[in-house]
């Protein structure tokens, strides 16, 4: 029988012979490890709306959509135009300018936690800040994490992201993170509230995705986000979202306002920045007052949050306008839409799986959602680590990511986000690939 791989290689031999050149050039061939999977990666030439073409020519409906960035499709004509009116203005300035103060009021408008807000240049840096300056704030040390959250390359966070969890994330990482970030079980109020008064004297903060990325964007549930909230107000110390895929695609105000919980900290990334490279750190005006650069009182302290040479770039701050601009004056029809086409795709994917007796089931929310292999029946979806305890992940899911790009769909982790742009014929499209892949891999 001929292995799934070779179907792929004998459409994609010149993003083979692409990947061969970049292996000399950059390790691994990439420039984000997430961009690697097995044989190779296709090399993508161009995109428009739900699509995106390869290197040699080949046609895919995108799920992946730039990590999650795109909620209206590839290159929507809102945001080329802002991008091509930049332009025209110039590109980079290493200062401020009247643009900027428009997207942050715009941030502030529409984020309930926001009451100031500022810009970075990535997820990760924001979530570095949201750290430093919960530590800096409270004059604690601890912070808690979820066990499975992903928060970007933050050395503070880089803890307890794969299972089984107790191994290091990485070599060249301090040993001591392990004193002062620690873990704790998602959706698990007992668990986490153990942890929580076992660390309460130098707890400086606790953060989290509400709807976690890693755990099959499993949504918090409503008591485990009050208790938190409780707490950390209880004992001084800061509640941190992240909402950098979360904010502005589960709602327009993001989790927090679906959930009606505003944190003290909020990071955001992603779609703010219209799919220019963005971050940011929005949070109570008490607490990100104290990051100014300017001196009120001899009993100024500096808080170092906000380097980067191109924090609040001008064309990020165009595009990241633009979007959450047409995103508010579209509300009413965007996430309804993306409601209830997120839940036919689900649906439809997991009657196509369990119909040809495939041990997986795909979960999420709203436009969001990922595929498990194989999934035990009766696990609890509330939680990270009990879906990676369920899961295969390594082999069946690149087997079906792959089988699926045959079929001309592109997936991440077994699913991906929908868009504005996707159509009714995208998404029968992707539940029909879904039924014929689930047919093969049963297959002896
Ligand atoms: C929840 C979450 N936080 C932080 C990050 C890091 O963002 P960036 O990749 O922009 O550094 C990511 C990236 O995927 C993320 O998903």
């Amino acid at each position: 029988m001929k292995h799934f791989f070779d179907a792929y290689r004998l459409k994609t031999p010149l993003s083979g012979n692409l990947f061969k050149r970049a292996k000399k050039v950059m390790p691994g061939g990439i420039s984000h490890n997430i961009h690697y999977f097995p044989p190779y990666p296709f090399f993508i030439k161009k995109t428009k709306g739900s699509k995106i073409w390869d290197a040699d020519g080949n046609e895919y409906v995108d799920l992946w959509m730039g990590n999650y960035t795109h909620i209206l499709g590839h290159r929507p004509q809102v945001i080329v135009r802002a991008i091509e009116q930049q332009l025209k203005e110039g590109i980079h300035w290493g200062s401020v300018y009247p643009k900027q103060v428009e997207w942050a009021e715009l941030i502030q408008e529409l984020v309930p936690s926001a009451e100031m807000v500022r810009f970075c240049c990535s997820g990760t840096e924001a979530t570095m800040y949201a750290v430093r300056l919960a530590r800096a704030f409270t004059g604690r040390k601890i912070i808690l994490k979820i066990a499975g959250g992903w928060h970007g390359a933050n050395p503070d966070l880089s803890l307890g992201i794969k299972m089984p969890y107790e191994r290091e994330e990485s070599l060249g990482l301090l040993p001591e993170l392990q004193k002062y970030t620690k873990m704790i079980p998602f959706n698990d109020l007992s668990g986490t509230l153990q942890i929580i008064h076992r660390n309460k004297k130098d707890l400086a903060g606790i953060i989290l995705e509400p709807i976690v990325g890693e755990g099959g964007f499993t949504p918090a549930t409503k008591e485990y986000l009050q208790m938190l909230r409780s707490e950390t107000k209880k004992l001084g110390a800061l509640l941190i979202f992240d909402e950098v895929i979360s904010c502005f695609r589960v709602a327009l105000g993001g989790a927090q306002e679906m959930f009606k919980i505003t944190p003290d900290l909020t990071t955001l990334g992603k779609i703010t920045g219209g799919g220019m490279p963005v971050g940011a750190l929005v949070g109570r005006k008490k607490i990100l007052e104290k990051t100014s650069p300017e001196k009120k009182s001899e009993k100024w302290e500096r808080i170092l949050i906000g380097g980067g040479t191109f924090s609040a770039h001008p064309l990020a701050a165009a595009a990241g306008l633009a979007m959450l601009r047409y995103l508010k004056d579209h509300r009413e029809e965007i996430y309804p839409l993306l409601e209830s086409n997120g839940e036919k795709v689900r649906r439809g994917m997991n009657e196509a799986l369990h119909q040809e007796g495939v041990n997986a089931l795909a979960t999420g929310i709203g436009s969001l959602f990922q595929t498990h292999f194989p999934f035990q029946k009766g696990g609890l979806l509330n939680a990270p680590h009990l879906i990676h305890r369920f899961t295969d992940l390594k082999r069946k899911e690149v087997e079906f990511r792959i089988r699926m790009l045959t079929k001309g769909i592109h997936v991440m982790h077994g699913g991906g986000c929908l868009t504005t742009a996707h159509s009714d014929e995208d998404i029968e499209k992707i539940i029909k690939a879904t039924r014929e892949v689930a047919g093969e891999m049963v297959q002896p």
